[in-house]
């Protein structure tokens, strides 16, 4: 399905992200012919607008990152770019914004769907979109159809201000309107999560306490925070990849399969997962959580006091049927080993004095597959097993097929109205839930953070306590 005529209007359109992320996924769907016709993309900037200067970010940027810059198609792309300065505190702005809009509606002809993309500081989300309902701008071209508003993580800092920001955007903004991205669910490999367990009979069965040990996800970076200092050392990993993309990773692989395919079944299937986990008692923080922060953190950080976590991993549990007693590991960390993410699964052991386990790990990155450790007799006369692993690599299963990014797919499912790939309120409040004690325990004393080295492996940071 081919999205509706539409205008993009990216707060930011400067920024890292968009420079990153948006532009050229941009310059991908326009490539791959899934832009809708027409699609005006408005930049919207505090500084001078200067189309040279959004040209040059994506041609940079593409050169960085390998690719193939086709010339014709960057004018094409930039043709459709229109630049438009604001001052995000002035109400009178989203007027002018507003009318901007009107205008260009008028020109092409055609009622455009608009969609809202905010890649700007968070704390700015509730004033910008206090603005953008004052002028109207909930709604599409001449107040009839609804606009959709896609914003970025974080969403809050904690469960009571995540709260007060979705008060906020709901006020103007409808839940239906609303596009919270977290852009590991638009990952191919998390997509691949619930066919793969469904539609696979051979694991659909032993899905499940009786057969599982336990599960792990865990995500890694090797580089730190790269100059992100202003942003990262107020957050934590704890609330910058744990709250979101882990907890919805582990939604997505242990809830109930949904009830239907759309967006509402995959919706109540995660949160009634999420409403499961049970939030760490303040009292169990220190037991069942650890954190880390890699050596030279402070100094990139420029903040020689700091005690914000490079490194976070929670110890959790299911109560539900399926799950229940069953240990659930997750973590993330920068200045790690390995750029990873995956989901393992233990599953329970054979019996077979000498054997191994059975595992099964999806790689969501690099190098995104599925690997599945089995027991093998060793060839020769003794009675002897191994562990061998079978492998499946989307490099050599699926080639020619290209995989698209995340942002791509974040931004077709927008343009298109699908929100099956965005967190819902209800998701972000049960995230929030699962970990308040330990954002308010671990802000009363630093003592457990441990220093680590960059290139630790994650297993090896903080002492590993079994249940
Ligand atoms: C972002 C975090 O959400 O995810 C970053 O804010 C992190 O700190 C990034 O580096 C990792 O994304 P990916 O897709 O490279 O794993």
């Amino acid at each position: 399905m081919m999205p509706p005529p539409a205008s993009v209007i990216i707060f930011g359109i400067t920024g890292d992200l968009s420079r990153r992320y948006l532009l050229p996924s941009l310059y991908h769907l326009l490539a791959a012919n899934l832009l809708p016709t027409p699609l005006i993309i408005v930049g919207v900037t505090r500084r001078d607008p200067n189309k040279q200067q959004i040209r040059h970010h994506l041609i940079e940027r593409l050169q960085a990152t390998g690719q193939t810059v086709e010339p014709q198609l960057v004018n094409q792309l930039m043709d459709m770019v229109q630049l438009q300065s604001l001052d995000l505190t002035a109400a009178d702005s989203y007027h002018t914004l507003a009318d901007y809009l009107d205008q260009l509606e008028q020109q092409a002809g055609i009622c455009l769907s608009r969609l809202f993309y905010l890649s700007i500081p968070p704390t700015a989300y509730g004033p910008v979109v206090d603005l953008l309902g004052e002028a109207g701008l909930h709604r599409s071209c001449h107040h009839g159809q609804p606009s959709r508003l896609m914003v970025e993580k974080p969403f809050g800092y904690d469960l009571e201000s995540a709260t007060e920001l979705i008060t906020r955007l709901t006020r103007n903004f409808h839940e239906d309107q609303i596009y919270r991205i977290d852009h590991y669910l638009a990952k191919e490999t998390a997509q691949n999560l619930l066919v793969f367990r469904n539609a696979n009979p051979v694991f659909s069965a032993v899905w499940n306490r009786h057969h599982t040990k336990a599960i792990t996800i865990t995500s890694s970076e090797t580089i730190g925070i790269e100059g992100r200092a202003a942003f990262y050392d107020p957050v934590g990993a704890l609330r910058d990849v744990v709250q979101n993309h882990l907890l919805q990773l582990l939604a997505l692989v242990t809830m109930e399969p949904p009830a239907g395919r759309s967006p509402a079944a995959l919706h109540a299937a995660k949160l009634r997962l999420l409403e499961d986990i049970v939030p760490i008692p303040a009292d169990q923080v220190m037991r069942q959580t650890q954190r880390g922060q890699y050596s030279g953190y402070k100094r990139d950080a420029a903040n020689p006091t700091s005690t914000t976590e490079t490194f976070a991993r929670l110890e959790l549990t299911i109560a539900n049927d399926r799950w229940r007693g069953v240990p659930v590991i997750i973590q993330n960390g920068k200045a790690l080993d390995r750029k990873t993410t995956e989901i393992e699964f233990t599953f329970a052991d054979s019996g077979l004095p000498e054997a191994g386990t059975n595992r099964l790990v999806f790689r969501l990155q690099p190098d995104e597959g599925i690997a599945v450790d089995l027991l093998a007799k060793r060839p020769g006369f003794a009675d002897q097993t191994d562990t061998v692993s079978m492998d499946f690599a989307y490099a050599s299963s699926f080639a020619g097929h290209t995989q698209p990014t995340a942002y791509e797919r974040v931004l077709l499912d927008g343009l298109k109205g699908d929100q099956s790939l965005f967190a819902t309120s209800a998701e972000i409040l049960a995230s929030w839930k699962i970990i308040d004690n330990v954002i308010s325990e671990w802000a009363k004393t630093a003592k457990d953070l441990h220093t680590y080295d960059h290139g630790s492996a994650p297993h090896s940071i903080g002492k590993q306590r079994s249940k």
